[in-house]
């Protein structure tokens, strides 16, 4: 017998019955697409507490402080596996057999040079251009590149575009780092891993070798794979939206890429080194933490909270351990930023204002000083996080196109403007 719950109503309107689903784990939802027929829409601003799609990718639980992809725990995948591999399993649903993986990692290789033509549209941009703004140009110019010929809702077509999106992106990452440094751009070396690839097209010149450091390719790989996918959050639904018309995939992850950089989502590892280095020694912190409290001013500590997560983010412990492994390897461990951190965390996590609101620190709040200790310079924090999500993105962009009753989005609203009124031509208006 399927549970469900009945709307009844105050003024004696006929009552609503609607049936109530239950995933494999997680809060039961209410199926209300049947409440349009009887004269209503529900109203959830920000979906605080709605249900957009069914999805069988990642699964979090913000009050365990629980994160699965395709039903594994993050720190058995963070510790046990590698982006490449997490990458197929969000795609496909399984952990690859070593022929598989074999294929996968050879087909990603395939695909990580640009076209030549792009360089043009990197160098349409000012030197000085936020990575972001450059990855999300350069990504949705992929449009132009890939576009006739491409179904959306053929499933090998869809295949393709995910492979060369998991195996660009880092190229156009790393292009937007050298186009900003005046540097070169440096091609793509298939013999290395996703993590070392990136290094070399990121810190390689042609004026001398380079070899990436395996302990520091490792950690880069780690952070890779705690942020390749996260639910429904505002990037990830962007892209969803923006695909559920049918549009062109490059342009849907470049809109993904544009959510993305706000410092409220995926922009707040870099506005956590900025104020790291505004705080620049533990004795401010008192001060930031009382901003912080004071509603009139608009200061929030970055890297702390979560609209889920009201227990520990599982990825900010795992980033922590990996943050003591970077220093410690680099011979950083007296990083003053680092210990700013600790201290602010130490600080935050005995306040009754972040306890009272659950407010712990995020998977933003110690991964900043992991890439500033790799040499990444804070501008370029996001287009990180943005390379990782790729795999996330086209998986779950995949996904939905998949499902053969997907619809194309449209939110309704609560009308709060004018009633009905006449034109007032211009010679009788009063201001
Ligand atoms: C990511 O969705 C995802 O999954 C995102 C992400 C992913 O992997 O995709 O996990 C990545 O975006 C992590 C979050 C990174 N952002 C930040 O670190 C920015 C700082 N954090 C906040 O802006 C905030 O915590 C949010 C945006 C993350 C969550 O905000 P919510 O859920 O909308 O919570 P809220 O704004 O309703 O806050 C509840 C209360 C409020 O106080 P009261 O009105 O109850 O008195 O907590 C306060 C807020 O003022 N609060 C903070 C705070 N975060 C919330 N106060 C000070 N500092 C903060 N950081």
């Amino acid at each position: 017998m399927k549970k469900t719950v009945t709307l009844t109503f105050s003024d004696g309107s006929p009552s609503i019955e609607l049936p109530i689903e239950q995933g494999t784990y997680g809060k039961p939802v209410i199926d209300i697409r049947a409440l349009g027929a009887h004269g209503y829409f529900t109203h959830d601003p920000g979906f605080t507490a709605t249900s957009s799609c069914t999805s069988a990718i990642t699964y979090i639980d913000g009050d365990e402080g629980l994160l699965y992809y395709r039903g594994y725990p993050i720190d058995e995948l963070a510790y046990q596996s590698d982006y490449m591999e997490v990458s197929y399993l969000l795609l496909h649903g399984e952990l690859p057999t070593a022929e598989q993986k074999t294929a996968f990692e050879q087909s990603i290789r395939h695909h990580t040079l640009l076209h030549d033509q792009m360089e043009n549209v990197f160098r349409g941009f000012r030197r000085s251009a936020h990575p972001m703004a450059v990855m999300i140009g350069v990504t949705g110019a992929m449009s132009a590149f890939y576009h006739s010929g491409l179904d959306n809702f053929n499933p090998q077509h869809r295949e393709v575009v995910a492979h060369r999106l998991i195996a660009k992106v880092p190229t156009v990452a790393a292009w937007a780092y050298k186009f900003n440094e005046g540097q070169p751009f440096v091609y793509p070396q298939n013999r290395l891993s996703y993590a070392e690839n990136f290094m070399h097209m990121m810190f390689s010149s042609p004026c001398e070798p380079y070899e990436p450091n395996p302990v520091l390719a490792r950690a880069l790989d780690r952070i890779f794979i705690l942020h390749a996918d996260h639910e429904q959050n505002a990037s990830t639904s962007t892209v969803r939206l923006a695909g559920s018309s049918g549009a062109n995939p490059y342009a849907c992850i470049a809109s993904g890429m544009a959510s993305l950089w706000g410092p409220l989502h995926g922009g707040a590892n870099e506005a956590v080194l900025r104020m790291l280095e505004e705080m620049d020694h533990v004795s401010k912190i008192p001060e930031f933490i009382r901003r912080a409290k004071d509603k009139s001013d608009p200061f929030r500590l970055m890297g702390f909270g979560h609209r889920i997560y009201k227990n520990v983010d599982p990825r900010a412990a795992i980033i922590r351990q990996t943050c003591y492994e970077v220093l410690d390897e680099l011979d950083l461990r007296d990083d003053p930023q680092f210990k700013i951190a600790l201290e602010l965390e130490r600080i935050a996590l005995e306040d009754e204002y972040f306890i009272a609101r659950k407010l712990y620190p995020n998977v933003d709040f110690y991964s900043g000083i992991i890439f500033r200790a790799l040499g990444i310079p804070t501008s370029m924090f996001t287009a990180l996080f943005a390379m990782a999500r790729t795999a996330g993105w086209v998986a779950q962009w995949h996904e939905m196109l998949s499902d053969p009753a997907h619809k194309i989005g449209r939110p309704r609203q609560l009308y709060t403007g004018s009633a009905r009124r006449e034109f007032v031509p211009i010679e009788q208006r009063k201001a």
